[in-house]
């Protein structure tokens, strides 16, 4: 990829962009020169690293997890103790005061936010954390800034170096043309995508949060100034930046401003920058789209783009099967060919910090005689736990009142049927919902890519109903599922007479397993199998290995021959319980959310 054509094809050819390129270049000379030697070290080794079966991921918030980075320290023998071999930190840097989005709205992205700690403790953990052998992830949020935000303060004052920084008007012209066709992303709790500030007269494109101004990147000087932060950070030694919200990077009017060309031209040039600066470095990229358009951010041979994206489908696809004990939905949208380049690799997981929406491929539902919208409306009300018998206890997150659309809350366990099941003092839901959390997660610790728990999960932590008491975040549900970690319950973790050490101990077994076996390496794929009953997922793993995974609280009978060129029954052994399977006339019997992984 050439760096230089690709800048002068989106900035055109002018004297500002031959400025602007020469500004970056020496951008990344100076970045080059301030690299550490030690970072320097592993930039020879390349970027494959993460493509390791050894590769095993959590996300945390630090206050939630453990106030500060200084208590984080003494917290990481807890996460190797676990099996883990990347964090990711979410968003530490400074960010505005009040509501800031969780830190999505970022003030400074050079400073780390006060209650954390400071840049030279996060350097220091990043250290701590490389000798055991973990790797560190931040959010990058390039997307918008706050408002409060310095480039903001210097363009609105004028300052000819940050002009045309954001996107803002003198009227509502040009905001009403966009507001035509772009979608709106927290239509209940920011409503709109410009806001008027009167003291400004100015109309500023807020396509999120009023405080989240959307930065112009087809001003170079955003790209530049973008560039550098994320060099500086690089510097610091983080090894994977999850690149936040790019589908809406680049703004047409007439368009959904999402998933643009040029979003895509921007990220490959961002990805040629890293390979010339900090090429250990990786990009995960965050864009919850359309299946389709999520692994174009894969990029191509010639032009990469991401090394790792989100496996949102799979997500949305194991909550579909759990609450309808069908997998056929899962299995026929899994083995659809989307052109993911041999590289491309996706971070599996069961819930973020985020809320869960519910984007299904409308046709593969039709082809299986549902509606797409009562489909839709089921997931909706069975995962807030309105709909008749449903385990789930979780809440509506932007819910229109109106179409009765609306996406949830809640965290795995909650949703698992956890809560409930405690609520109820019912010992036989208490069982079936563990059994639900070690399923869901022994999907994303053995199909192909990168496991990501959610902190907290491995303990089974429920929904954190106090978020309603807390001015800025009553508002926005997604705080359900992001309480602080419970270091109480986290002790009883290796006493399997407990809920917390039932799925932790066997969180970790599994994660053992895959660490010390080469077919969870990213180099096999997987590949899903009709068994013929629609309520067990089966994939292999390029003949070396099949997983079998029941979604339904009944035992089910699997027919063995829809696999017998794996081997037959007699021949297969589970390697979670070791045990050797047994054939009873070609049939395998798995017992309710059992989960086999055969060789
Ligand atoms: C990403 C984050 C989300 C945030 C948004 C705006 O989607 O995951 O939490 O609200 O970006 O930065």
């Amino acid at each position: 990829m050439d760096l230089q054509n690709s800048y002068f094809e989106i900035y055109g050819d002018n004297d500002i962009t031959k400025y602007r390129y020469n500004q970056l270049i020496s951008i990344m000379d100076k970045a080059k020169k301030n690299r550490k030697a030690s970072l320097k070290k592993e930039d020879a080794k390349g970027n494959s690293w993460y493509r390791s079966e050894k590769m095993v991921g959590i996300m945390l918030y630090i206050d939630r997890f453990s106030n500060n980075l200084f208590e984080f320290e003494k917290r990481i023998d807890y996460l190797t103790e676990l099996g883990i071999t990347y964090v990711h930190f979410m968003p530490l840097l400074k960010s505005r005061e009040g509501n800031n989005d969780g830190g999505y709205a970022v003030s400074d992205y050079l400073i780390v936010e006060d209650k954390y700690g400071t840049m030279e403790q996060l350097e220091h953990v990043i250290g701590l954390l490389k000798k055991k052998g973990i790797r560190t992830c931040i959010d990058f949020v390039l997307n918008h800034t706050a408002k409060e935000h310095v480039w903001a303060k210097k363009c609105l004052e004028g300052d000819p170096d940050y002009n045309d920084m954001y996107i803002m008007y003198d009227t509502d012209e040009i905001p009403n043309k966009y507001e035509e066709t772009l979608t709106q992303i927290f239509p209940g709790v920011a409503p709109g995508n410009f806001t008027y500030y009167p003291e400004l007269g100015k109309y500023v494109m807020t396509r999120f949060y009023e405080f989240q101004w959307d930065l112009n990147y087809r001003n170079p000087q955003v790209f530049n100034k973008i560039v550098e932060v994320l060099l500086t950070l690089a510097n610091k030694g983080i090894d994977i930046f999850r690149l936040d919200a790019i589908p809406y990077m680049w703004k047409q009017i007439g368009t959904s401003s999402m998933n643009l060309s040029n979003v895509h031209k921007l990220i490959a040039m961002m990805y040629e920058i890293v390979q010339q600066v900090c090429p250990s470095v990786i990009f995960l990229g965050e864009a919850i789209v359309q299946p389709f358009e999520i692994v174009k951010y894969f990029g191509t041979r010639d032009r990469k783009e991401c090394n790792v994206m989100y496996n949102a489908s799979l997500m949305v696809l194991l909550w579909n099967s759990l609450a309808s004990r069908d997998v056929r939905l899962m299995y026929k949208s899994l083995s659809k060919d989307y052109g993911i380049p041999d590289d491309g690799l996706w971070i599996n997981y069961v819930r973020c910090h985020d809320d869960i929406g519910w984007g299904f491929e409308t046709d593969i539902l039709r082809s299986l005689g549902c509606d797409p919208e009562q489909h839709k409306q089921f997931m909706i009300q069975f995962m807030e736990g309105k709909f008749p018998g449903s385990f789930s206890i979780g809440e509506l997150y932007e819910f229109n009142p109106v179409t009765k659309d609306a996406r949830n809350s809640g965290t795995l366990a909650s949703m698992c049927g956890l809560e409930q099941a405690i609520n109820e003092r019912h010992i036989y839901k208490l069982e079936l919902a563990v059994k639900r959390i070690l399923l869901l997660h022994s999907i994303i610790i053995s199909y192909t890519g990168i496991p990501l728990i959610y902190s907290g999960d491995e303990i089974g932590q429920l929904n954190d109903w106090s978020y309603k008491t807390i001015k800025e975040n009553a508002s926005d549900s997604r705080w359900l599922h992001r309480g602080k970690m419970n270091w109480e319950d986290a002790e009883n973790r290796n006493d399997l007479a407990t809920t917390q050490g039932q799925i932790f101990k066997r969180l970790q077994h599994m994660i053992e397993i895959r660490k010390s076996n080469v077919y969870f390496s990213s180099d096999y794929k997987s590949i899903p199998v009709d068994t013929g009953n629609k309520s067990v997922f089966c994939f292999h793993k390029e003949d070396k290995m099949l997983v079998l995974a029941n979604f339904s609280e009944h035992e089910q009978w699997v027919d063995s021959r829809a696999f017998d060129w794996f081997g037959l029954p007699g021949e297969m052994k589970d390697l979670i319980t070791g045990r050797q399977i047994r054939s009873y006339n070609n049939n395998i019997l798995l017992g309710p959310y059992e989960y086999l992984w055969l060789v």
